[in-house]
């Protein structure tokens, strides 16, 4: 997903669908089948989290969609060494960097980067020249983002997360405080040569004002799709996304 058309990429989140398949043990309904939808579409690509306990996307997920998907796969993680070798047995076109807390509900923070520099850049060293684009998954720090440079990422994820939070609990003057955060954090990521994408509890109501920012080439967007289609489908929920993020882009 770097094809650098000013095109921004919309990368579909299809871990919760997992979700609903290990709530029942079944083998239904398949998000393997859900990123070939999401393929036909218009997404640009597909994003899979294997947590390390497991708790939506397997293993055999991964291989599945490493060998079925014609889109670019997006392979979310820790920066374990389990998740390395995994990362590199596949060489999936993405790897995005992210903490994890076996007892979060979600991806609460962005990763802590400034502080362990050359760990993180040994890790990614490798990943690197195996292929993959690495991405950092950060909030809208300008230490983490400098760090992230430093450490040879080719691309940082902000994270929407809080930016989310505030507009859903009405908290306009500090949503609008972290939007500016975010409008800076990209323009520094940018000069610094990074890649920027974004994500994280984005919906209808919030995408518009992130698409809108001009260094932005990718969002990674789940949980809100994956809620949509029960209603709508997937394929329309996904058409309506792509548009907000056209009408804002335009
Ligand atoms: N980007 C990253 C790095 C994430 O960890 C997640 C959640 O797995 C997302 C994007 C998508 O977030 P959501 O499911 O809230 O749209």
């Amino acid at each position: 997903m770097n094809d650098q058309t000013g095109k921004l990429r919309l990368g579909v989140n299809i871990d919760h669908v997992a979700t609903v398949r290990n709530a029942r043990g079944s083998a239904y309904p398949d998000p393997v089948r859900a990123a070939k939808l999401a393929e036909k579409a218009g997404a640009d690509g597909i994003t899979a989290h294997l947590r390390e306990d497991r708790r939506h996307i397997r293993d055999d997920d991964i291989d599945r969609l490493v060998a079925e998907l014609s889109a670019p796969l997006n392979f979310e993680c820790a920066a374990t060494d389990e998740m390395k070798a995994i990362a590199l047995r596949h060489k999936p076109h993405a790897v995005c960097l992210v903490p994890e807390k076996r007892e979060e509900l979600t991806t609460e923070g962005g990763l802590e980067v400034a502080g362990q520099d050359k760990r993180l850049a040994d890790y990614i060293a490798p990943l690197r020249n195996a292929g993959c684009r690495v991405s950092l998954f950060i909030a809208p720090d300008p230490d983490q983002i400098n760090a992230s440079a430093r450490v040879g990422a080719a691309v940082i994820e902000l994270h929407t997360g809080a930016y989310c939070d505030l507009h859903a609990e009405g908290r306009f003057d500090e949503r609008d405080a972290e939007l500016a955060r975010l409008r800076e954090g990209a323009a520094l990521a940018h000069s610094l040569g990074l890649e920027v994408h974004a994500g994280h509890g984005l919906t209808y109501d919030t995408v518009a004002p992130i698409a809108a920012m001009p260094e932005v080439m990718e969002l990674n967007i789940g949980h809100f799709l994956i809620g949509e289609a029960i209603f709508r489908g997937l394929p329309d929920a996904i058409a309506e996304m792509r548009r907000l993020m056209d009408d804002a882009r335009g």
